[in-house]
């Protein structure tokens, strides 16, 4: 059984999300894998309910640290948990790259959702520089280190996506992915999913589950549309 994650990041009207449920569930019943998406705020309240009775499964792609507070524009762990969201996306790169995000905020959030009774979906990865420079090691075990540093590293998933083969439609390799597993494994318990993400489709999905250190999958515009979506769930 693998976990499938879907990261529909800043997509789908709430119309188009509730059709792409629909479409969905049938399929995902049929599945035997894990099925899971992180959805936008906006659609939380209204997908859950929808995907009641179906074994699909809804989270969300970010929060705030902070319990509650003077934050303008801002979500917190207990607002996701109140509108029945169960995961929770912490430090996509887009994050990171976008909204000057650090390890020690996401350090921050981990903690929280963690109390707040939302599993966290930690996601790490190196940039194209660093790779060629022979650092994705050294640069995962920082992440992992600060990012998790006082958590039980138990009950939560992480996604390894190296920044280079987000959106750009050049994946890693299996074995790639597969190392970086290795890396991710010793900072977590024996249960915890490790999911590859980064230009993961239809075709690719997989080479990747055939490896044994990849437990899953963090999908993004592959989980866009239901049709590739299927596929990718479909598999054995
Ligand atoms: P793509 O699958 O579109 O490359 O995005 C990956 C991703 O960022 C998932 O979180």
């Amino acid at each position: 059984m693998a976990v499938l994650v879907g990261n529909w990041k800043m997509y789908k009207t709430l119309d188009q999300a509730e059709a792409f449920i629909d479409q969905i569930a049938p399929i995902a019943k049929e599945s035997g894998n894990k099925i899971m998406l992180a959805v936008p705020y906006t659609a939380i309240k209204t997908l859950v309910e929808r995907a009641k009775g179906t074994n699909i499964v809804i989270g969300a792609q970010n929060m705030n640290d902070a319990s509650e507070g003077a934050f303008t524009g801002e979500v917190a762990a207990l607002m996701l948990k109140d509108v029945g969201a169960e995961f929770v996306l912490l430090g996509h790169s887009e994050r990171r790259q976008l909204f000057g995000e650090t390890n020690a905020f996401i350090n921050r959030k981990v903690h929280r959702a963690l109390e707040s009774g939302i599993m966290p979906l930690l996601c790490v990865g190196e940039t194209y520089e660093e790779r060629q420079g022979n650092q994705t090691e050294e640069v995962l075990k920082t992440q992992l280190t600060e990012c998790l540093a006082g958590c039980d590293a138990k009950s939560l998933m992480v996604a390894y996506e190296p920044i280079w083969a987000i959106g750009t439609g050049l994946a890693a390799t299996p074995q790639m992915a597969a190392e970086a597993m290795k890396v991710c494994r010793t900072f977590v318990g024996d249960t915890v999913p490790l999911l590859y993400g980064g230009s993961v489709n239809s075709e690719n999905a997989k080479s990747f589950l055939e490896n044994k250190e990849i437990n899953g999958l963090l999908i993004g515009s592959a989980s866009l549309t239901a049709d590739s979506f299927a596929k990718i769930i479909s598999l054995k």
